[in-house]
């Protein structure tokens, strides 16, 4: 396979092999919907002969909204004509756009959603630390008739598929994991294939059955996460049997959740930044910030994983045995050589990067004119520790 060919997701054709990852944009009003910059920033994107561009995570109901501010949602038909505007100038550029729509269960705060923090069970985040509801039965299965509707008004909205989130230890992720999930209803864990499956298997059969087989739906999951009780080579293959059996159309893999987030996206700690703008580690007082830097820090850096080129490249060569479904490789691809290597040696369908985006939108441009080239992206991850703050994602080492 070559990077630079027409690949497909479903029957949606894409131009190449090269996904923009999802990428909190911080740039929708409080409601979550869409405002000029959000419309600019992908119109920018599809400028750049990018295969497929994935959103950044939209809320699907109001108590699975994110800390960050500016984050985008999709909760009623109200919404269709706004995200129309961004898919009509997407594609009037010769691109295709993919949905993210997430739910974020215990990883969120009651004071960012004025409400109750829900869960899969009433396991605590280590890092959010809010008390949780414990979703029910029947309040379980309105959010999988919520996932469904927002996929709908996606499709309305014209754009080409969604992607689930199953990953990153938000709401679905929550499910799937038997560190957190121990429900006793039928969407707790099957003992066989120790995974919690029932809700993702409802949620895609319900988007399925609004918006019909023909429109994609992409698939982001974690190969492992941090957790003391090892996520196994098992269960990750059971994951991905599973979501062979479901007919998805892309199966994205990245790593861990939100717990340590920075096992996500590998790189740099930049810990003054933290200490100002982190909505958890906030603090004004100079004792406290000493506290945190000279105890809790490098208590939690020990657990943070360097970043390596292609970090998450081995879940997805498992995934490749297990399965025909498309497989797309998140995480540390930074070189036109790497990007190669992997689709044409080990045959991995799609490639995805997100902060390379963030730092260069005209990526693509450049590693087609340039065999050598090597994205300016330093990993300093300014960019995700300034999600936290009212500012809108962009690069700031470019400054
Ligand atoms: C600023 C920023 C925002 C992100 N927003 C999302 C998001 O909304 N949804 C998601 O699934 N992942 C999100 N991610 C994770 C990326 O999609 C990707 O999995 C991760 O950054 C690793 O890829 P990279 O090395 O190419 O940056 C975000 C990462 C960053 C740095």
């Amino acid at each position: 396979m070559e990077i630079f060919e027409k690949a497909y997701i479903g029957k949606c054709e894409l131009q190449n092999r090269i996904f923009r990852s999802a990428t909190f944009e911080g740039m929708c009003d409080e409601n979550g919907i869409p405002g000029k910059n959000y419309l600019s920033l992908y119109e920018e994107l599809s400028k750049n002969n990018i295969g497929g561009i994935i959103t950044g995570f939209a809320f699907i109901s109001e108590e699975g909204k994110a800390i960050q501010p500016g984050q985008a949602g999709i909760l009623s038909e109200k919404y269709i004509e706004h995200f129309k505007k961004v898919t009509s100038v997407v594609h009037t550029n010769g691109s295709k756009i993919f949905l993210q729509i997430a739910h974020t269960g215990r990883q969120t705060r009651e004071t960012d959603i004025k409400q109750k923090v829900v869960g899969a069970s009433a396991k605590k985040s280590m890092y959010f630390r809010e008390k949780l509801w414990n979703l029910n039965t029947e309040e379980v299965f309105e959010i999988i008739e919520k996932f469904g509707n927002s996929a709908l008004y996606a499709k309305k909205a014209g754009f080409d598929g969604i992607q689930i989130h199953a990953a990153h230890g938000y709401l679905i992720h929550q499910f799937i994991l038997p560190t957190i999930n121990n429900r006793k209803d039928l969407f707790g864990i099957d003992p066989e294939k120790g995974l919690g499956l029932k809700f993702l298997d409802l949620i895609i059969d319900n988007v399925r059955n609004k918006c019909s087989d023909e429109f994609p739906v992409l698939i982001k999951i974690s190969g492992d996460d941090d957790y003391k009780k090892e996520f196994s080579k098992k269960q990750f293959s059971n994951l991905i049997e599973f979501l062979d059996l479901k007919k998805i159309d892309g199966i994205e893999i990245s790593y861990g959740t939100m717990d340590l987030a920075l096992n996500i996206f590998r790189g740099d700690i930049p810990i003054d930044l933290i200490l100002k703008h982190n909505k958890i580690y906030k603090v004004e007082s100079k004792f406290a910030k000493k506290i945190l830097k000279t105890f809790i820090f490098p208590f939690a850096i020990k657990k943070l994983k360097p970043f390596s080129p292609m970090y998450n490249l081995k879940y997805a060569e498992i995934a490749k045995e297990l399965t025909k479904i498309p497989i797309i490789s998140v995480g540390g691809y930074r070189e036109k050589k790497e990007i190669e290597y992997v689709i044409k040696n080990k045959n991995i369908d799609f490639v995805s990067l997100c902060r390379p985006f963030i730092c260069e939108p005209d990526f693509m441009i450049k590693i087609e004119e340039n065999n050598n080239y090597k994205s300016k992206c330093i990993n300093c991850n300014y960019c995700a520790i300034m999600c936290d703050s009212k500012f809108l994602t962009k690069c700031y080492k470019k400054e």
